[in-house]
């Protein structure tokens, strides 16, 4: 019987399959056609990537002679269609150009940024903001974004870390995937969809010290089972571009590294779409100190596999000469150029290369503006609420105070080009909206989070004692954050700590509002705190979805998508670290430790005297407006082979007395390995809503084959032994139950 409906299925689906065959197939054949009539001139000018700004001359006769590719950062239907004209109907062959841009979180209606998507844990709303702003971008003419961003960030240094998923692979694999869902939909050649780009490949948010652009260090282990993942699912799940990252891996750019783009990426992935190089990357080769000059990075960058160069001129400037010089196959070159119209077949370019001025600039639909305040509280995490001083009761008189209130700009964020800030809401207009502008008291406190003057200390302060709560609105501006925006302390810049200790003489609750790019350092704004809200840049809705969570309307279910240190100097740290062969064991910290004290009289174990062991808050750690119990988590099995699978089950209830909703994280410890294995990692997670005393049963279904690591000989391996198992509600709680895996 099995098989029979296995074959009856296969016949079913036969019929698709082989009709995405032979569109492939004949694609490749129109690619084949083309090819043959190219002059090397065109297929070098199918390489070129130029940024544009408007119906600019030369940039015409650059595309009349058919010697771009593709324009970046054009967003005007009327000018794109007028500049897709020239390509069209006035070069000789008539290859459509492919409009791109940076559509990272959002285009109009600006969603949190990636690290804060990250924090809802839900990939189905990641997947909806992506297709909306497929939607509003596509409708400008741009087919092509460069998103989702999938580099491990586990230095909050690096202020790049806002644009990522966070620390941890699995998190970040499936955030990404359901990203390229909702920019490509299921069908890459309709209008409103837009290609997407795995960046930045690869190993960038190991930059050392978390400084951006610096040299990274990675040896092949944590290359194979932490780096790369989220880009293999990219590949698997067709995403149809890759971009090479500024960074060298062990020495080698990345735009040079054919170990990485060609050997990896088409060798083992088999990937076959396309590869644009970052912003100058293939020229940066020569301050690396990898290439003499502009030809000789041209060279490495071809033969390594870079298809498009964007905004280099290392293309179009040197890859005739090499091709008739003998230094660089025209097989080499033709393989680019079959990826690069591959893509715009893909995209359905050559048969609809016009956006319909008709249904242009389709922006801030309401569907969009209310996905995007549900992106906004599902991306807060609650860290403290003492005394259950939140959610705030709606007769009463609220101090508005802090520089993040009314920060129409900044709310948004990093990588946010097309915002128009007019269109932001700020917690301060929503507050107003909700209790009245009578029972809103605001007052700033600092001009701008870098503000160091406490001029403004004295009103801040009077409007706290004329209010029953205060909420003070803290964080980062856009700026400092995202690219090239690198800081070595990240705590909160400015005077606006000291805002906050001085907002405690009024006696009154104070509810701190972090509104930030990166995970920081707030220790000391926690202890001035009685509660507190931490959220990431949230966008143009980033006013009504943290009111809506400060006021009940909604719960706060937002989970950390990295720890959050206790010191900047304990960075890089994450969860999933090594147990080191002396873990933290009892601590003498600095200010317990006697005068003239022994040697060892701290104990000889793995912790810093001032910041002890751990983070100030765990990865996946965060409170809502009631409680949730986990039952131990019930095995299928306590012992599996390598090929095997296991189910765990765990039964979670809300033991409060308001809604909420719960992340189950599933993670798994490989207790002894042949090469020391992390104290946990995340292998799973559901997203539960659960009314007050609602229970519900979840399962994991775990495979062995997802427990193995990759040997220093770069074999993956699922070696046998025992394992330990937690279903908890963040990477630091929960008991383990244990299992083996058995040959
Ligand atoms: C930038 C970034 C990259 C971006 C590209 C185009 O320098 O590194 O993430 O997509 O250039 O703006």
């Amino acid at each position: 019987m099995k098989l029979a409906s296995i074959l009856l299925a296969g016949l079913l689906v036969l019929p698709s399959l082989t009709a995405d065959a032979a569109a492939a197939a004949a694609t490749e054949k129109k690619i084949d056609d083309l090819l043959g009539r190219m002059t090397l001139e065109e297929k070098i000018g199918q390489l070129n990537q130029l940024s544009g700004f408007g119906y600019d001359p030369a940039m015409v006769g650059r595309i009349n002679a058919g010697a771009v590719g593709s324009i970046l950062n054009e967003v005007d239907p009327v000018t794109v269609n007028k500049l897709q004209r020239e390509a069209v109907e006035n070069s000789r062959l008539g290859i459509p150009l492919v409009f791109a841009r940076d559509v990272i979180h959002g285009f109009k209606t600006i969603f949190p940024i990636p690290l804060g998507q990250a924090a809802t844990w839900n990939p189905a709303l990641v997947e909806q903001g992506a297709r909306i702003a497929a939607d509003e971008a596509s409708s400008t003419g741009v087919r092509w974004t460069f998103s989702p961003m999938l580099d491990i960030s586990r230095d909050a240094r690096w202020g790049r870390i806002a644009e990522s998923f966070g620390e941890d692979p699995y998190l970040t694999t499936v955030l990404g995937t359901a990203m390229v869902r909702g920019y490509q939909g299921d069908d890459l050649s309709k209008p409103n969809t837009m290609a997407a780009c795995a960046k930045h490949f690869a190993g960038y948010g190991y930059s050392e010290s978390g400084r951006d652009y610096n040299t990274t260090w990675i040896p092949e282990p944590l290359l194979r089972d932490v780096v790369l993942p989220p880009f293999k699912a990219m590949a698997d799940c067709g995403a149809a571009t890759f971009m090479c990252s500024f960074n060298d891996i062990n020495g080698v750019p990345s735009s040079g590294n054919r170990y990485l783009l060609r050997d990896i990426l088409r060798g083992e992935w088999g990937y076959d779409g396309m590869m644009v190089s970052d912003w100058g990357s293939i020229q940066q080769m020569i301050p690396h100190g990898y290439s003499a000059d502009l030809r000789q990075a041209a060279s490495q960058a071809i033969n390594a596999g870079v298809d498009m160069d964007m905004e280099g001129y290392a293309y179009v400037g040197h890859l005739k000469d090499l091709v008739e010089s003998g230094e660089v196959d025209m097989a080499t070159v033709d393989e680019a150029v079959r990826n690069v119209l591959r893509l715009k077949y893909r995209l359905g370019l050559f048969d609809n290369p016009y956006v319909d001025e008709k249904t242009a600039n389709r922006f801030y639909l309401p569907q969009s503006l209310e996905a995007a305040t549900r992106a906004v509280e599902e991306s807060a995490v609650l860290l403290k609420n003492d005394a259950g001083v939140l959610p705030l009761a709606s007769d009463i008189k609220v101090a508005v105070v802090g520089p993040m209130a009314d920060a129409h700009h900044d709310q948004n964020g990093t990588w946010s080009f097309d915002m128009e800030k007019n269109r932001s809401v700020t917690p301060l207009e929503s507050l107003r909206d909700i209790y009245g502008k009578d029972k809103v008291i605001y007052a700033p406190g600092l001009k701008h989070t870098r503000d160091r003057s406490t001029d403004g200390f004295a009103a801040a302060l009077d409007a706290a004692r004329k209010a029953d709560v205060v909420i003070a609105f803290v964080g980062e501006e856009a700026v400092l954050s995202g690219e090239a925006h690198s800081r070595a302390d990240i705590s909160l810049p400015g005077a606006q700590s000291a805002l906050l200790k001085e907002l405690k003489k009024a006696g009154k609750p104070v509810v701190t509002v972090i509104i930030t790019g990166r995970p920081m350092v707030i220790a000391g704004d926690l202890d001035s705190s009685n509660a507190l809200l931490y959220t990431f840049h949230g966008g143009t809705m980033a006013g009504p979805g943290i009111a809506n969570v400060l006021t009940g309307r909604a719960y706060p279910s937002g989970r950390l998508p990295n720890v959050l240190p206790r010191m900047s100097g304990q960075l890089p740290i994450y969860y999933a670290r090594k147990n080191t062969g002396r873990p933290a064991a009892e601590m003498t910290l600095i200010d317990d430790i006697e005068l003239e004290a022994g040697q060892t009289s701290t104990g000889c174990t793995s912790y810093y005297l001032d910041a002890g062991d751990g983070p100030l808050f765990p990865f996946g750690y965060g409170l809502g407006y009631t409680t949730f119990s986990y039952s131990d988590p019930v095995l299928s099995a306590t012992e599996i082979t390598p090929d095997g699978t296991l189910t765990a089950t765990c039964r979670v209830t809300n033991t409060g007395s308001r809604d909420g909703a719960e992340v189950a994280q599933l993670y798994v410890r490989d207790l002894v390995g042949s090469l020391v294995r992390p104290v946990r990692e995340l292998k799973g997670f559901e997203k539960v809503i659960l009314a007050p005393g609602e229970s519900r049963e979840i399962s994991f279904t775990l495979k062995a084959a997802d427990l193995g690591f990759h040997r220093l000989d770069n074999t993956y391996v699922v070696e046998p032994g025992d394992f330990q198992l937690w279903i908890a509600p963040n990477s630091a709680e929960g008991t383990p139950v244990s299992f083996k895996i058995v040959h």
